[in-house]
């Protein structure tokens, strides 16, 4: 290997822990590695605790990540030596953050709580709103929606999925699990899953043809607790993981990454055995109250199990199994004609470029994800995708979008659904 390791061993000094902080001075950068060593380097920083946003392993494609003002200098240095084609998108994540919690405040004024009908694609939404809205479709659709509880969080918040059928009353249709919120800083993710039920709900007649052969069982909000917990203030706006406590060398550093939490390969590579990191896979495969709940709703709906898809963000991928290995599975081409076909809807719309293939092909290996465990599961096809990433943030475009972004990754699902008709 060519580059200095030198270098590296001074970074780790400067190692993030996943905890609550302001980010006052933090800047993202943008990285494009242009040969297999820069990527190599760059990939490399994701162990030493940087914080990297979204991270692609295709050499000409950009990766983003968080740089502390201690970490500063040596990145920079990092970068001059290797040439690494770089830029600052975000000069102040703070200031950012900042800025979007005042809009957020406002937001909360002009559009306040209302628990009925039809939530607007206006601002994002918290876990006791999310529940309310699909109780609240459960009793004005009584015929074609039923909401079920599947669990509770850590901190005992309830976690519910709805099942969205066409009130046909026929039992054991093939069915498409979809869910939101495994991260929680991801906040269009949610959002997007909302729209998506309110397409099927509320606009019925026009996606009459996805629920003839199909039920839609829907789990808006994974990560309820991390969700809830990164909109408490701007210091918790970047949290990502769960929020069960673990004790670590005398301190206590809170949850799992619950897409490194699954049991199949676990923690064997590109997560964290360290509780303070931002990839940690947990003590044990489902040590999280929250996996539990999606392993047993994929084993109680696989024999059924059409596709899973789970909603991430960002970087715009259409990610299919395995993540754990370079290897493809054996209907690999299914999965790869599922995924093009929502690349192609998408960019037919919008222009939205997404890349799609294999998990480990196209990001890096990383195991335990639920992606993998749905298609080991029992799931034909199974897709994580990473939505469209905007703003100074990147998680969540700014409220005056996400309408353009949910419409945008509601006709890559509709597509995918379309093909799958057509598949099987
Ligand atoms: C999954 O694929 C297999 C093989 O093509 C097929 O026999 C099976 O019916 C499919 N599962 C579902 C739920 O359609
Ligand atoms: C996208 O557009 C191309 C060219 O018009 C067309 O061949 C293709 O079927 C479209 N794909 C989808 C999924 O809409
Ligand atoms: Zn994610």
């Amino acid at each position: 290997m060519k580059f200095s390791l030198g270098l590296l061993v001074l970074l780790l000094g400067a190692a993030l822990v996943a905890a609550d902080r302001d980010y006052e001075g933090y800047r993202i950068y943008e990285v494009i590695p242009s040969t297999i060593d820069q990527a190599k380097l760059l990939h490399q920083l994701s162990f030493e605790g940087f914080d990297f946003l979204s991270e692609s392993r295709l050499l000409g494609h950009p990766s983003q990540v968080i740089v502390s003002p201690e970490q500063l200098e040596q990145f920079q240095q990092l970068l001059e030596a290797h040439q690494i084609d770089s830029s600052v998108v975000n000069s102040n994540l703070g200031a950012s953050i900042a800025e979007e919690f005042a809009q957020r405040q406002m937001q909360r004024l002009l559009s306040p709580i209302t628990g009925k009908g039809r939530l607007s694609n206006e601002r994002y939404y918290n876990h006791e709103e999310i529940i309310n809205y699909i109780d609240d479709l459960a009793k004005r659709y009584p015929h074609r929606v039923y909401v079920k509880t599947v669990g509770w969080s850590y901190e005992k918040r309830v976690l519910k999925t709805i099942t969205i059928t066409n009130g046909d009353g026929k039992a054991g249709k093939k069915v498409i699990f979809l869910d939101g919120g495994f991260h929680a800083r991801e906040w269009i993710s949610p959002a997007a899953v909302l729209y998506v039920i309110d397409q099927l709900v509320e606009q019925f007649e026009q996606n009459a043809h996805l629920l003839q052969d199909y039920d839609w069982v829907i789990l808006p909000l994974v990560n309820a607790d991390g969700y809830e917990h990164s909109q408490t203030g701007t210091l918790a706006r970047m949290w990502r993981k769960t929020r069960q406590p673990y004790n670590y060398a005398g301190q206590t550093c809170y949850g799992a990454d619950p897409n490194r939490n699954f049991a199949f390969h676990w923690n064997e590579e590109g997560a964290s055995s360290n509780p303070c990191s931002d990839t940690y896979a947990g003590p044990t495969a489902f040590s999280e109250p929250e996996t539990i709940v999606v392993r047993d709703l994929m084993h109680s709906l696989a024999d059924r199990g059409i596709m899973y898809l789970t909603i991430h963000s960002y970087g715009n991928y259409l990610l299919y199994p395995w993540g754990w290995t370079s290897d493809l599975p054996d209907n690999w081409e299914d999965l790869d004609a599922v995924a093009r076909t929502g690349a192609e809807a998408i960019e037919n719309a919008t222009g939205t470029v997404y890349t799609y293939g294999s998990s480990t092909n196209v990001l890096y290996i990383a195991a335990g994800a639920s992606d993998d465990y749905g298609y080991y599961a029992g799931f034909n096809v199974s897709i994580t995708m990473e939505l469209t990433g905007a703003g100074s943030i990147g998680f969540n475009p700014p409220v005056t979008r996400i309408d353009e972004f949910v419409t945008e990754t509601w006709i890559g699902i509709r597509a995918m659904a379309e093909k799958l008709l057509e598949m099987y």
